[in-house]
């Protein structure tokens, strides 16, 4: 057995992980990422692609903001269709200032490892039965990689290891209490290489069910649809995913869709889940492994930025300032922004999609909400304000 020591073992290189490697990288704290996959499975992953201003705030700190400014998209708003009319919600009028940037996660995932490659960190893909030990104690982490096996000994251990991983698995049922809404539908996702609808996101509620029109360039789009969660991508040719999406749009998008063949098609089902606490011990966890919000809002991504602020802090104020202050605030602060995002990211998906057993009562008061949101500055100033991204409560890196 090979034995390492380190002051922080990251368990997964998703965005969290990755993203809490450069940040210790900065501060000149030593760390290992552990991961499952393969480093192209890693970067080839397709998913959300919206970054809130204090994310793409975090990036530029961690020196992996190059091609973000290159190439994303800065937006100071998004349209929402609704019986047939769009109406745009103005998000920079609306929060003084503020806006989102359209960059696909694949490119975030990309640029943050190779930025570790330039800087020859250190990182063990493919590593197989990872498993974490004594984080109330010792910690240390075990695995096997390329048929050799390690004993990794460390201070902390960083659970960034998605909602399937080891790490919250590993804490006993009685310390860690789950929160969880399953939604009885999916978004079917097609990526093509086709001019977007519209410069602006649409988000689409109809008859029909939800739509949602997005974009990773001024060449690719991105465009979902609610679909039962009994339908199999096999059921949806991309001729049939076009006309439905073309259905679900007003008059005006619908002439200015440009279809053409998918080159990603998927189902993913909808799901809110907190894990309280954050922390157990001396492991955290960040990002997806600790909570999972619907797309609707377009928090994922964001709220593991934010996680990641909070937990690269604490742990440069406990190697700089030896101070653990940041370390027993961690699960505390996240979780009152992970709240937050929770709410507004289950409000967005019941708003705009359409639920079985809906009344007649219920599709009235959704539709009369809507038309108050929409009509109102204070109800598109409170959708604005969330979906631009919340401040950060107390001290983080920002
Ligand atoms: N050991 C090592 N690595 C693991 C293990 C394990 N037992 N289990 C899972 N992993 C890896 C996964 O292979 C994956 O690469 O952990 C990583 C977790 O990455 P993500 O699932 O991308 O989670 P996170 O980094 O928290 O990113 C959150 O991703 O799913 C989106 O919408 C979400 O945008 C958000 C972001
Ligand atoms: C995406 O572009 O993939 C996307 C954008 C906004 C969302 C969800 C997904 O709310």
């Amino acid at each position: 057995m090979e034995v390492l020591t380190t002051k922080v073992a990251i368990i997964g290189s998703g965005p969290a992980g990755l993203l809490l490697g450069q940040l210790l990288y900065k501060a000149g704290i030593e760390h290992i990422i552990i991961e499952q996959r393969s480093a192209d499975y890693v970067s080839a992953r397709i998913r959300a692609g919206i970054l809130e201003q204090v994310s793409v705030d975090l990036l530029t700190q961690a020196g992996v903001d190059q091609h973000l400014n290159q190439q994303g998209l800065p937006h100071s708003g998004i349209e929402i269709l609704t019986q047939g009319i769009k109406h745009r919600i103005d998000l920079t009028a609306l929060t003084q200032g503020k806006q989102v940037v359209v960059y696909g996660q694949t490119e975030l995932t990309k640029d943050l490892m190779q930025a570790r490659t330039q800087a020859e960190l250190s990182s063990f893909y493919e590593a197989q039965d990872v498993q974490v030990h004594g984080f109330y104690d010792m910690p240390f982490v075990t695995f096997e990689h390329h048929g050799i096996q390690y004993r990794v000994n460390c201070d902390f251990i960083a659970g960034c290891d998605g909602y399937h991983g080891v790490c919250r698995a590993s804490v006993p049922k009685e310390n860690i209490k789950t929160f969880e809404k399953v939604y009885p539908f999916g978004w079917l996702g097609i990526l093509a290489d086709v001019p977007p609808v519209a410069e602006e996101l649409i988000y689409v509620q109809s008859d029909r069910g939800f739509a949602l029109c997005s974009m990773r360039s001024k060449t690719r789009s991105r465009y979902y649809l609610q679909v039962p969660l009994t339908d199999k991508v096999e059921d949806w040719s991309d001729q049939r995913f076009w006309d439905e999406l073309s259905k679900r749009l007003d008059d005006e998008s619908r002439q200015h869709l440009v279809t053409g063949p998918s080159i990603e098609k998927s189902i993913a089902p909808l799901r809110s889940f907190v894990t309280e606490p954050m922390r157990f011990g001396k492991m955290f966890l960040a990002g997806d492994a600790a909570h999972i919000v619907p797309p609707t809002g377009a928090k994922g991504l964001n709220l593991a930025a934010s996680d990641i602020a909070y937990l690269s802090s604490a742990l440069i104020e406990f190697y700089t300032e030896a101070s653990a202050q940041g370390i027993e605030q961690y699960s505390e602060k996240c979780l009152q922004r992970v709240w937050k995002a929770e709410r507004f990211s289950w409000w967005m998906t019941h708003l705009l999609h359409r639920f079985e057993n809906e009344s007649e009562f219920d599709l009235k008061i959704k539709q009369a909400e809507l038309a108050y949101v929409l009509g109102s500055v204070a109800g598109q100033t409170t959708l604005a304000e969330n979906y631009v991204g919340l401040a950060y409560e107390g001290k983080a890196m920002l």
